[in-house]
């Protein structure tokens, strides 16, 4: 599948919300609860025609470009939107793409 390989390294399912990612989420602003609702939209309806992407997999300034045609795919609204990019922030803050060691608060 043309999607798989396009996907190369990055195949690893999206990250349950932990502390680290709920600790980042919360220096930009966003709630709990809504990087939960924005990670059940990542694995839930965002994984109906491909597997599930991780946040990582492509920069945000791609994800701004994607998002808007996927959730028309995913029939997902503004708000929905709003909990994805939450989520998807919060997770590249708290996992940055480097390798560098991650601290354990
Ligand atoms: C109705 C089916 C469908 C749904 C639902 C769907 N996708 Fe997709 N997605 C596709 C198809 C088909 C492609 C490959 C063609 C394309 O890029 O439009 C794709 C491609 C992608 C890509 C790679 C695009 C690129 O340019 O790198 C990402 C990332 C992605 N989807 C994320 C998501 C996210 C996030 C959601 C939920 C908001 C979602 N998809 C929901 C069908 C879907």
């Amino acid at each position: 599948m043309a999607l798989l390989i396009a996907s190369g390294c990055a195949t690893q399912p999206p990250p349950p919300v932990d502390s680290a990612i709920i600790f980042a989420g919360e220096l930009s602003g966003a709630a709990p609860d809504q990087l939960q609702r924005g990670y059940s939209f990542m694995v839930i309806e965002c994984a109906d025609c491909h597997r599930a992407v991780h946040p990582n997999a492509r920069a945000m300034s791609k994800w701004d470009e994607i998002l808007p045609r996927m959730l028309r795919k995913a029939t997902l609204d503004e708000l929905a939107e709003r909990d994805i990019r939450a989520y998807i922030r919060a997770v590249q803050n708290a996992q940055p793409n480097d390798s560098a060691p991650r601290s354990t608060y």
